[in-house]
């Protein structure tokens, strides 16, 4: 499984899963609620509280919206992408006035376009950003952009972080980020069920003030529960006893490894699309996460991920709206190492074949390897 999420789940992290259930209300859970809280700060990397919500990473990203803004409010929404689009349709159904900044699919934004809107429209509160853009496999320039808030007071940098998290590092206090979110079928190793937002402490303040109407995704009553190491409602317990094992995994391989593979498999994928002369999706800005290319020309896109999934047993992503069979996304993040991908790209190499794609086969896989080689001592 290559897929952007769900990613594949590792033994130990089902195993700890597959536990009798107890009771949330009790030391025993408490316990593995504060050890998670302290473990998600690492991975965050900042020293703010990380909120754990029972939901998918689009409640985290309404959440953000509803505990920060009030109706009215202006936000810049950078769209290039489903979910910069995600963004703008959580804003609007809120009432907020979203500036859309629409960004070619591929391509990062230009961080000149933001500061033009922003110097444009002084009562804007914040911008909403993917640091990666799993849609169109683009990493965004997320150190410039917090550039443009972090002095300011009254504008908030709002960072999905979903298949950023745990990937490449998204340094929230270093960078300025205000709120960063993200979820646990990604880099977490983890099933879909988990959300996570952690605030800035000018994020907070912001709370003060917002108006939107809001009940389950309460931040301020988490953050306060938080405190005694429970939720506000029933947590999802089963997946917090698994992301106690997740967190222990990416301790033990060390948050710097974690980046280094993910950046590593990330090169080898791009190396051998290009060595497939497979033409890529964001050639100038790509994300650690997923490498998109374009399928080549007579091939369709959707039968050839079904192809794949259904006949050789390897699930990969298409393209979505406009890019639906004409794009494969390669996902490389979470529990995946080196052979994984060997095994992904030989696929590819085999299914093009047989959709009449002319390659000689291993081109790919041997590009791939030059650059897995470096993982090993
Ligand atoms: C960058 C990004 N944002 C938001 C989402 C939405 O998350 P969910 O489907 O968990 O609600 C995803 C899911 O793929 C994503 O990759």
């Amino acid at each position: 499984m290559l897929a952007p999420g769900p990613t594949p789940v590792p033994d130990r992290v089902l195993l700890a899963m597959a536990q009798p259930m107890i009771h949330h209300r009790t030391p025993q859970f408490s316990a593995i609620f504060a050890e998670v809280k302290e473990d998600l700060k690492y991975l965050f990397q900042t020293k703010q509280d990380v909120l754990i919500l029972a939901a998918s990473g689009t409640g985290a990203m309404e959440g953000s919206v509803t505990n920060l803004f009030s109706p009215g409010d202006e936000v810049i929404v950078i769209n290039g992408g489903k979910f910069g689009e995600r963004w703008g349709k959580i804003s609007e159904s809120y009432g907020l006035k979203a500036h859309w900044l629409n960004v070619e699919w591929g391509k990062a934004v230009d961080p000149k376009d933001v500061k033009k809107i922003l110097d444009a429209n002084p009562k804007i509160k914040g911008i909403m950003v993917q640091a990666s853009e799993t849609s169109t496999a683009v990493a965004h320039p997320i150190k410039e952009l917090a550039q443009f808030t972090k002095n300011r007071q009254d504008c908030l940098l709002i960072v999905d972080g979903i298949t950023a998290v745990g990937v490449f590092p998204v340094p929230m206090d270093e960078l300025g980020i205000d709120v960063l979110v993200s979820g646990s079928q990604k880099a977490f190793m983890l099933p879909p069920g988990l959300a996570f937002a952690a605030l800035s402490e000018k994020a907070w303040k912001f709370m003060e003030t917002a108006k939107c109407p809001r009940f389950y995704f309460d931040f301020k009553k988490e953050r306060k529960n938080l405190k005694d190491n429970t939720t506000a409602y029933t947590p999802a317990a089963s997946l917090i006893i698994g992301l106690r094992e997740a967190l222990r995994m990416i301790k033990e391989e060390g948050l710097e490894n974690v980046f280094a593979r993910h950046n590593r498999l990330a090169r080898a994928t791009r190396a051998a699309v290009k060595a497939m002369n497979l033409k890529p999706l964001a050639p100038d800005s790509p994300s650690d996460a997923t490498t998109g290319v374009y399928v080549p020309e007579g091939v369709d896109g959707g039968k050839l991920v079904k192809y794949l999934r259904d006949d050789m047993g390897i699930t990969l992503a298409g393209g979505q709206d406009h890019l639906k069979g004409k794009i494969l996304r390669i996902a490389h993040l979470g529990y995946i190492d080196t052979f994984d991908i060997i095994v992904a790209i030989s696929s590819i190499e085999m299914a093009l074949r047989k959709f009449g794609y002319k390659m000689e086969f291993g081109k790919g896989v041997a590009a791939a390897q030059e650059v897995l080689l470096e993982g090993y001592k």
